[in-house]
């Protein structure tokens, strides 16, 4: 299995450009499935899950060109042959579950198999299906898979439990084509939510109150094809955005929208990191005074998102004082603790609670990557800890994040892939 192999480097410093959003051309891809017509797709970040669910959608019956080089891809689904994310692809990529709500749109029926918990925690599918049925879907689960059918999909009215960012998503893109208005209560507010209403939108769908907690989606007859360029990532913004702090460097972020990153900027204005938006970016600087702790309370948005959660304790095992994290979207999301703890962090976790102690040098050691943004969390703390670092199954980063020892290197990281 390939690794990275990181030394303690230096101070970040220079630019890079952040890629488009993988959260959200997941959900933008599913929802093409919508459309009679061509889809074109633009700032699409080089990805794994991308490939997954570029070959998810053929299975399906779209034909798929895929133009990276460029960040394009072009869907177009003339004709929908097969319904149903078969458990090989599902395995691979949970997000294939958002195209259930698509195919239950478009066929009437959907045949998923259930994707199954993952290292952060056991990521049930009851709100997605909670959702289908106010639309009038019948669902049946059997032999690892679930399915939804509906004679028609009629509008209808729906209060999450949890503002779950997948549910909504999918319940959004089933209602699309339903008869009649549907209300998504205690929705979702992200980013990616914003960026599907708008592509849905431009397809000729009628999404109002995206990025407030209800939703509203009067049902039409049919969608057609347009183009849409995907929101830039902004936990990879926030993913540098630490890794300029947490080696004290002095980096600029391009292709960023700071509204996006906002309980980030916070966070880090509070641990004494200087930020400077201007019309080129944002300026990261670590290197101004000595960085201090701060307390995290990972939450929905805009409260400070769970998938920064493991690179900022990376940050705060360095800060002058203790810390305590609290992660309550995931209930397992403390994997890279054990991680960080061999490399010297010693935070102890009590519940839901990480008490980070602080004013550690961390060493070097042999770790493993649990899940995508712990690995970015083990990235980090192996640029600051004393001598080598090497992390395994980077599989996990290297679907969720483009060019990720690229970006890193080229501000002066010292990180090598070593391949099988
Ligand atoms: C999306 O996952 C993101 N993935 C996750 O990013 C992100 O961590 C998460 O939203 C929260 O922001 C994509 O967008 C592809 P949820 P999703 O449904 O939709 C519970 C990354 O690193 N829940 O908002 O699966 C669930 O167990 C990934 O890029 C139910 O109980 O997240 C969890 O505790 C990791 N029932 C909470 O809600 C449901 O039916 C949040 O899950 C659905 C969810």
């Amino acid at each position: 299995m390939a690794k990275y192999i990181v030394q303690k480097s230096g101070p970040l410093h220079g630019e890079v450009e952040i890629s488009g959003s993988k959260n959200a051309v997941l959900p933008i891809m599913a929802a093409a499935l919508l459309a009679e017509g061509e889809c074109e797709i633009l700032e699409v970040p080089a990805l794994r899950d991308v490939d997954v669910m570029c070959k998810l959608l053929s299975c399906i019956g779209s034909e798929v060109k895929e133009d990276y080089e460029n960040g394009r891809i072009v869907i177009r689904t003339d004709q929908i042959i097969e319904e149903q994310a078969p458990y090989e692809l599902v395995k691979r990529m949970r997000a294939s579950i958002l195209v259930m709500g698509p195919l239950l749109a478009r066929t009437k029926k959907a045949k998923i198999a259930l994707p199954g918990g993952c290292a952060i925690g056991a990521r049930p599918i009851d709100l997605h299906l909670k959702g289908f049925q106010a639309l009038g879907a019948e669902i049946e689960q059997g032999h690892g898979y679930v399915e939804a059918r509906a004679d028609k999909l009629k509008g209808g009215k729906v209060y999450l439990d949890f503002p779950s960012v997948g549910a909504t998503e999918n319940i959004m893109m089933a209602a699309a084509l339903a008869e009649g208005n549907t209300i998504i209560e205690n929705a979702a507010e992200e980013p990616e939510i914003v960026d599907l209403a708008n592509f849905m939108n431009k397809m000729g769908a009628k999404v109002k109150g995206a990025g407030t907690d209800t939703i509203r989606i009067e049902g039409v007859s049919s969608l057609h094809g347009t183009r849409h360029t995907v929101i830039p990532d902004r936990i990879e913004t926030g993913t540098f955005m630490v890794a300029a702090a947490i080696t004290r460097g002095n980096v600029l972020l391009k292709n960023v929208v700071p509204d996006h990153v906002k309980p980030v900027i916070a966070k880090l204005i509070e641990c004494g990191v200087s930020i400077e938006d201007s019309d080129e970016g944002i300026r990261v600087r670590g290197d101004l005074q000595p960085l201090i702790s701060a307390d995290i309370k990972t939450m929905p948005y805009p409260g400070f998102p769970t998938d920064m959660q493991p690179q900022f304790m990376a940050l705060l095992t360095t800060v002058n004082g203790p810390s305590v994290v609290v992660e309550t979207v995931f209930e397992n999301r403390y994997m890279h603790v054990g991680e960080l703890n061999r490399m010297g962090a010693e935070i102890k976790i009590e519940g839901r609670s990480s008490i980070i102690p602080g004013d550690r040098t961390l060493q070097g050691a042999q770790v493993i990557c649990t899940d995508l943004r712990a690995g970015a969390a083990m990235v980090l703390a192996g640029l600051m800890a004393e001598g080598t670092t090497e992390i395994s199954e980077i599989y996990h980063l290297e679907r969720g994040y483009a060019s990720f020892a690229h970006k890193f290197r080229t501000l002066g990281a010292n990180l090598m892939k070593e391949e099988d």
